[in-house]
């Protein structure tokens, strides 16, 4: 699975900002049709994805195309202005329903077969981020096409009536569905936008208590933002060499028989091995 530390949008219908986006190192390029594009630039948006993925060189960085939701009436028009220039996956906003899945993976696999393109090349990214998503989880999460669920937060306050506040403690409940959801089914789980892009102490918080929380990655909105994320989503050089502490001394605690056995003067044990296993996956993003 690509990294996705950070996941930078932009709006469809700004060239200048897509061109922008593939010299920031960011993981992820996330070129939307939905809101960031103004209702009158949906088809500007539609072509300008197009261009961008016939004509520009991404390097490293994924290059995504966000389309509206299901329902919405441009959800359909939307992907397939874009499949055919072969996005590295597809974000579908506001997901409710595995059928909603189920949609974007049979249109996805025609393209795929019909271009020749090895089939689940192209991947699926969602956001779950209304009441009814989160309610839907278990289903939805369960969806074998799916590489990483993408909580919004502002979307879901809207959703469920509640007043943001800048330690999002009402939309703690929801984030760790989002993570649990994930961890079961070996998904990415990506967090909120941070929106008050110049504050970027704000931005390091609250990038280290998602990461803290579970979160492999965040969606960011300015290229403020991309080094701050990223650096908060890799584990620090700290965190790396206790991890393989851990991993080398449980190892010879096995040999000697020991289920469980003092570092530092902490007790290592069977869960604390595969934590430290998950830090350092996470040392090394592709
Ligand atoms: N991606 C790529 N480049 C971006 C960018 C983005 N998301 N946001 C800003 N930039 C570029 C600007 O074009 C500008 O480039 P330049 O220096 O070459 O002229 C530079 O970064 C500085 O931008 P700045 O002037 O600070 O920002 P702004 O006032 O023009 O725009 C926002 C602020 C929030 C409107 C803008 O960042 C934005 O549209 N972000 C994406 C919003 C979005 O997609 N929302 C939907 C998903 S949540
Ligand atoms: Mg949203």
């Amino acid at each position: 699975m690509h990294s996705r530390r950070a996941l930078l949008y932009m709006p469809g219908d700004n060239w200048k900002m897509i061109t922008k986006s593939i010299t920031l190192g960011v993981d992820s390029i996330c070129m939307d049709m939905e809101d960031g594009a103004a209702v009158n630039k949906k088809a500007e948006a539609r072509e300008t994805i197009a261009k961008a993925l016939r004509e520009l060189d991404f390097g490293t960085s994924e290059k995504l195309a966000r389309i509206n939701s299901a329902g919405s009436g441009w959800e359909q028009d939307d992907i397939e202005a874009v499949l055919p220039y072969r996005p590295d996956g597809i974000v579908i906003p506001k997901v409710e329903s595995f059928e909603q899945v189920e949609w974007a993976g049979k249109i996805i696999e025609a393209a795929e077969l019909k271009y020749g393109w090895p089939v689940n090349s192209i991947r699926i990214l969602i956001g779950v981020e209304t009441a009814k998503g989160i309610l839907n989880l278990k289903e939805i999460a369960a969806h074998p096409r799916l590489d990483a669920i993408i909580f919004g937060g502002e979307d879901f306050a809207a959703s469920i009536g509640a007043t943001r506040t800048k330690d999002a403690v009402e939309l703690l409940y929801a984030r760790q569905a989002v993570v649990i959801a994930c961890a079961a089914n070996d998904l990415q789980a990506l967090d909120i936008v941070t929106i008050d892009y110049k504050d970027v102490e704000a931005l390091r918080l609250e990038s280290e208590f998602g990461a803290q929380l579970g979160f492999v990655g965040k969606q960011i909105i300015h290229p403020n933002q991309v080094s701050v994320v990223q650096e908060a989503f890799t584990p620090s050089e700290e965190a790396v060499t206790y991890a393989k502490r851990i991993v080398e001394t449980f190892e010879a605690s096995q040999k000697e028989g020991k289920g469980a056995y003092s570092l530092d003067g902490k007790m290592i044990d069977m869960p604390l091995l595969k934590n430290a296993q998950k830090v350092l996956a996470r040392a090394k993003p592709k």
